[in-house]
């Protein structure tokens, strides 16, 4: 039954993907059939039209994605900005809402996973780079991935093997599967994808014996590895990456990796801190000697100015010298910024399937 359903969804797929025109398989009509002028995740116009996602940036950390539309208006920190000011901009503008500015971004997978709607836990920015580095993903590659959740990790990975890859993302909640699979068609991104409701646990991945990754981001990994090994490709081989938030679910997929046959198999944790570069404002002796009394660089300076003899200037241009020395070490420090204690996020194990020998 479930493969039934799995492979009449894919003769869909392919028809779709065959002419070159979407159809909606659910919802609401499709981006790339109604515009042909606008911008998505993966097409590029200089100017925002009608129906576009754009980033609204606020501040940091404070951004919100918006699909603009005549009529429409978005309310945040700096009150209300209408979606008709938005349309016919160039990407990048800064834009006056009634109460301060804002910038209007193009959308990037970074820029997704601080502002999609969330319908689970995320991964965030620093794991996804490392995932896909991992993942060895590509343009053209081909990767499945469970859970699919509030698609954040999906979004990178299938802009990543954009234009001619694929992702298959598999989820146990039809909700989450249907909420995705509209996003991909709104973003552009529905030929490169398709959303599989299945337990990747009982059911395995849409695809045999032909993808180059396979990513896993549920409850129980070691459930699902088998399956993983399956979905590869036997003739290019590939890797396999687990999340997992506990030491625990990371033994027994180390164990199943092993037991299956995969090697270099690797977990690392990752602790992302940010830094900021703030301006120094303390002032050295020297500044506040020069400042307060009339010896000093100021007097330097004027020195250095006037006809003066080489030989009477030297000593007063020296501490001038040392004074630019003292100011330039301690001026711009690095700071962690937020100033907060970096927090654990999950383990990252990955592993190597070898190509099959002929
Ligand atoms: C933490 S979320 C994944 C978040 C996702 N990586 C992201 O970046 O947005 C875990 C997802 O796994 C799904 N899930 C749990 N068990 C599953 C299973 N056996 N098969 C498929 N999906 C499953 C859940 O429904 C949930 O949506």
């Amino acid at each position: 039954m479930f493969r039934e359903a799995l492979s009449a969804l894919d003769s869909a797929r392919r028809l779709q993907s065959f002419d070159g025109v979407s159809v909606a398989l659910t919802g609401r009509s499709l981006k790339s059939s109604r515009r042909t002028t606008s911008s998505d995740f993966v097409k590029y116009e200089d100017k925002v039209a009608e129906g576009d996602t754009v980033i609204v940036y606020v501040g940091y950390n404070v951004m919100h994605a918006v699909e603009v539309h005549h009529g429409r208006s978005l309310t945040m920190k700096y009150g209300t900005l209408k979606h008709e000011y938005i349309i016919g901009k160039a990407y990048g503008t800064r834009i006056r809402a009634t109460a301060g500015f804002v910038y209007i971004l193009r959308p990037t997978s970074a820029l997704w996973t601080k502002t999609l709607p969330r319908r689970t836990q995320i991964l965030y920015t620093p794991d996804v780079a490392l995932i896909l580095t991992l993942l060895d993903v590509r343009p053209g590659s081909v990767i499945c991935e469970s859970g699919t959740g509030s698609g954040s990790l999906s979004h990178a990975i299938a802009m990543a093997v954009f234009p001619n890859g694929h992702l298959y993302t598999h989820d146990i909640n039809e909700t989450r599967v249907k909420c995705v699979e509209q996003e991909f068609k709104d973003h552009g991104l529905e030929n490169n994808t398709t959303a599989v409701h299945a337990n990747a646990c009982e059911d395995g991945f849409f695809v045999e014996n032909a993808c180059d990754g396979v990513f896993l981001d549920l409850p129980e990994p070691w459930n699902a590895v088998g399956y993983a090994k399956r979905a590869m490709s036997r003739q290019r081989g590939g890797r396999v990456v687990s999340f997992s938030p506990c030491i625990e679910q990371v033994q027994r997929v180390h164990e199943e990796l092993e037991k299956l046959g995969f090697v270099q198999i690797q977990t690392v944790e990752l602790v992302p801190r940010t830094l900021k570069i703030v301006e120094n404002e303390s002032v050295t002796l020297e500044q506040f000697d020069a400042n307060s009394t009339p010896t000093g660089a100021r007097d330097a300076k004027r020195a250095a100015d006037d006809d003066e003899p080489t030989s009477a200037k030297r000593p007063k241009l020296e501490i001038e010298k040392r004074i630019t020395t003292t100011v330039s070490t301690s001026s711009n420090p690095v700071i962690p910024f937020p100033v907060q204690q970096p927090t654990h996020t999950g383990y990252l194990t990955s592993a190597t399937l070898l190509p099959k020998a002929v």
